[in-house]
């Protein structure tokens, strides 16, 4: 019914915007790397329709039953290591080169915006290609892990503790620079262009609100409409990211 309300909006429209503004903040979530092969969470087909997130991504199922959880990480880790970044992801780097975009803010843990060249990326959920120890907060490269010194789940020959991907668990505290950061630049930009993300999971999800309270205009993209266009969106292009977001940046970038 409400989708009637919405004027969706299109690349000519925002792109005027975008250059008038000078420079923008990025704000993504998984929806930016389906389209590189790697399932979202929430979308008909996403992983929490396959998994019970409660007994996969807590740190209290981690704690209580690391086997099960470290076999879920195999499976949805693994695929990672051998993606690589979809158009979005390179429009993306490209503005940030020709210095539109400040920073890209990300809930994801595919390390992909760094692989299309991003070079300012503001990790909420920490980075699956490294891990830590959970003791003496070691880190090691994922790939190490796999060699059988390790064991499995892996432990640290250090101190005995258990060694994660360095990824934020439900129950687990986000890393508080990228915090502090988020916050920052999304208070500070004039406008918020928010690719990919259902809007569900705070505090990443706040981020928008933040930035609209702070004067910012909000741009977003999705294949459908979310909790963030119901409540600051302004202009909403709704499709696959990486057309939309190849589109725009060939607008923007001439
Ligand atoms: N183009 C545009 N939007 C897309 C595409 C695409 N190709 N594919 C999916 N989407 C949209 C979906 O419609 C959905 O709104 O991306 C959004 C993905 O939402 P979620 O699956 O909820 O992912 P995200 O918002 O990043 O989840 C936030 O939840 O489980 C935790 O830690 C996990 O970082 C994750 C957080």
């Amino acid at each position: 019914m409400w989708m009637n309300l919405f004027n969706p909006s299109d690349t000519d429209e925002v792109a005027k915007k975008i250059l008038q503004k000078g420079e923008i903040v990025v704000l993504t979530g998984a929806g930016i790397s389906t389209e590189s092969g790697i399932p979202d969470f929430r979308s008909p087909d996403g992983i929490w329709s396959r998994y019970d997130f409660t007994e996969y991504a807590t740190i209290d199922a981690l704690l209580k039953n690391p086997v099960k959880v470290f076999g879920f990480f195999k499976e949805f880790i693994d695929p990672l290591k051998t993606a690589s970044p979809n158009k979005a992801h390179y429009a993306v780097a490209r503005l940030e080169e020709a210095g539109i975009v400040k920073a890209v803010i990300t809930q994801n843990i595919d390390n992909l915006h760094q692989k299309a060249g991003s070079k300012n990326v503001v990790e909420l959920h920490g980075n699956a290609t490294v891990a830590r120890c959970m003791g003496c907060r070691k880190l090691y490269p994922l790939k190490e892990l796999e060699s059988e010194k390790y064991g499995f789940p892996p432990v640290c020959p250090d101190c005995r503790k258990l060694i994660k991907p360095d990824v934020i668990l439900f129950g687990e505290m986000l890393p508080e620079d990228a915090l502090k950061s988020a916050y920052q630049y999304s208070m500070g930009t004039k406008l918020m262009l928010v690719i990919g993300t259902s809007g569900t999971v705070a505090p990443a999800s706040a981020l928008p609100h933040l930035a609209k309270r702070s004067g910012a205009d909000i741009v977003e993209i999705n294949l459908e409409p979310t909790i963030i266009t119901k409540s600051v969106t302004d202009y909403f292009l709704q499709g696959k990211a990486g057309e939309i977001m190849n589109e725009l940046a060939g607008k923007i970038l001439g």
